[in-house]
């Protein structure tokens, strides 16, 4: 059981961190002090207190972080309320929409920036912003390594799409539109007025894509204030999170409460167990391997398999549901949800207000039980995600079950194999491509280091002339990843990975693949002496970098199955504060 009473201010203004830089009455002391004071405060503004920066992802090309300027300023009145010292610290802001090649490439440089900012400035404890995809987990695998006391203020999801009187989701109705539009069945009209209505506020996308699942597994961790990931950034409910967190992490500091008291293996637990409750997004394994192993604990793929079996889907939400996060929000939010699953969850664990998940889930209950079921009535029996293993995948799989189809879950078919994007993008709505809609579309070449940064790209278009016949779903097997706002029978994270020589490699047009969701099994049914003549004939295909970081990304990251952050970031050594002369 972990201490629940806390002993208020544990610690004593001159053990602060912030100390050792404004504290000596040396010549490296005056300096600190004197540029506090060219900046305008006074020397009583910040001596003796805890300096809380604030890690702001805001950025002019972020549309879901916006608000996180203004928001920022609700967090410094929290801090100056409580007796703080806050300094707000601009972070890599990583863009879904816009960042590419791939997002996910940059993760692990916000994390690097994020970790080497609270080590190297005069801070005690943080306050980090972010919200869109791998902001999250980017700002909190920094956080952890670092371990000092911090709060995530996640940036909020987007109110709901209007789209002629009706609701409209990110990702998830752009795509299924897009195929209607490529099968003639919308107008060009329609299709422009979507563009309109689609984002129409601050904040990130508000199905259960990635950013949703994010942020509902930091606060499922313990990172969050009880309730903070479901409020839309637009509510004004937002800023008020954003004060209270302000004055909880002075407190937190004081405390000295770290987030190595808070992550442990069960917590871990309650987060992949909320996340199969949700049917969240299938990025969020990838994200919880790497935030685990920055805690220096192993979580295996079968442990989603084997939490997923006994975790009802009950988030009624896009993709796998109907409904959007402001629906969820107003239903009661992520608090009424993890009520539903109490007897599922550790209810021991501590989080970042002191008080144990079961304390801070007392009193939340589902208001509205069509957008979060009752466990009597849940949209699926079963958590959202499987993880397939096999001869086509040694390390692993993944299939977001609640987004697919049911009918090809058990599925035997002949491959289409695109050896990149570029030949997908080139070649999938020919008319002349060999493909039926019992084909298995295969992508090679779209992992970690084939992408590079393992883009989304695992929800492979259906060829054209098959969606001007009504297919809307295909099995479809690649070693990228899928947006959490996707959704169809689509088999990723392949590992190891086609590029590095997985047996993804080595595929061709018309082999036999075998999708067997009922034994976990993703096998090629091809004779193992011809596999093994196929290995021998493989070229390692040329590194897509050769300088910059983009070099050191493919020579450091690791693969799918181990969280793709880079092996020298994930190790588990002391890093040394520096030293101050
Ligand atoms: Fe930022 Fe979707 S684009 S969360």
């Amino acid at each position: 059981m972990l201490q629940l009473d806390r002993m208020h201010k544990k610690l004593r203004p001159e053990q602060f961190r912030s100390h050792r830089w404004f504290g000596p009455a040396d010549m490296q002391g005056f300096g600190c002090r004197s540029r506090m004071k060219q900046i305008g405060y006074r020397l009583e503004d910040f001596a003796g207190k805890p300096v809380i920066a604030i890690v702001n992802t805001w950025s002019e090309i972020n549309p879901c972080h916006y608000h996180l300027r203004e928001r920022a300023e609700a967090v410094k009145r929290g801090v100056w309320q409580a007796g703080g010292f806050p300094i707000e610290i601009p972070a890599f802001s990583i863009t879904e929409t816009y960042m590419k090649p791939s997002p996910m490439l940059y993760r692990n440089l916000l994390a690097m920036d994020t970790e080497e900012a609270l080590r190297s400035l005069p801070v005690d404890g943080a306050v980090l912003m972010g919200g869109c995809d791998k902001t999250t987990p980017g700002l909190l695998m920094g956080a952890i390594s670092m371990n000092l006391p911090a709060i995530y203020l996640p940036a909020g999801p987007m109110l709901r799409g209007n789209w002629n009187g009706k609701p409209v989701g990110s990702g998830t109705d752009v795509r299924k539109f897009w195929a209607e539009r490529c099968a003639g069945t919308i107008t060009e009209e329609d299709w422009q007025s979507l563009e309109d209505g689609i984002a129409r506020s601050p904040g990130f996308c508000m199905t259960m894509g990635t950013a949703s699942t994010m942020t509902a597994m930091a606060e499922a961790l313990g990172l969050t204030l009880p309730g903070a990931s479901s409020i839309p950034a637009a509510d004004a409910n937002h800023p008020r999170l954003a004060l209270s967190s302000g004055k909880r992490i002075v407190e937190m500091v004081w405390e000295d409460l770290k987030p190595s008291e808070i992550l442990n293996a069960h917590a871990f637990e309650n987060a992949i167990t909320t996340d199969m409750a949700l049917a969240g997004s299938t990025n969020a394994i990838i994200h919880l391997v790497a935030l685990a192993r920055r805690c220096g604990l192993q979580l295996e793929l079968p442990l989603f398999e084997k939490i997923s079996e006994r975790v009802p889907v009950l988030a009624n939400i896009r993709p796998s549901g109907a409904y959007l996060m402001e629906d969820f929000y107003y239903a009661g939010g992520l608090r009424a949800l993890m009520a539903q699953i109490r007897d599922l969850l550790h209810l021991e664990c501590l989080t970042v207000n002191g008080r144990a998940l079961g304390q801070n889930l007392e009193g939340a209950r589902a208001v509205n039980t069509d957008v979060i079921r009752a466990r009597d009535q849940p949209l699926a029996s079963t958590g959202g995600t499987a993880i397939l293993y096999g001869n086509l995948a040694p390390d692993g799989a993944v299939i977001k079950t609640s987004a697919a189809s049911p009918h090809l879950l058990q599925h035997t078919g002949p491959a289409v194999v695109f050896r990149n994007y570029q030949d997908l993008a080139a070649r999938n709505d020919r008319e002349d491509l060999d493909v039926t809609e019992d084909s298995v579309l295969v992508l090679q070449n779209a992992g970690p280091l084939g992408g590079p940064g393992m883009p989304e790209w695992g929800m492979l278009p259906i060829p054209k002339k098959l969606l001007q016949k009504g297919v809307r779903d295909m099995v479809r097997i690649s070693d990228a990843r899928m947006s959490g706002t996707a959704y169809g029978t689509c088999v990723l994270h392949v590992s190891p990975e086609s590029h590095a020589g997985g047996p993804l490699a080595f595929v061709r047009d018309r082999d036999p693949i075998s999708l067997d969701l009922a034994r976990h099994r993703l096998d090629l049914l091809v004779p193992e002496d011809e596999l093994a003549k196929r290995r021998e004939q493989w070229v390692k295909p040329s590194p897509k970098y050769e300088r910059g970081y983009g070099a050191l990304y493919l020579e450091r990251v690791m693969q799918a199955h181990q969280g793709c952050d880079f092996d020298f970031l994930s190790r588990c050594a002391e890093t040394a504060e520096p030293e101050i002369h």
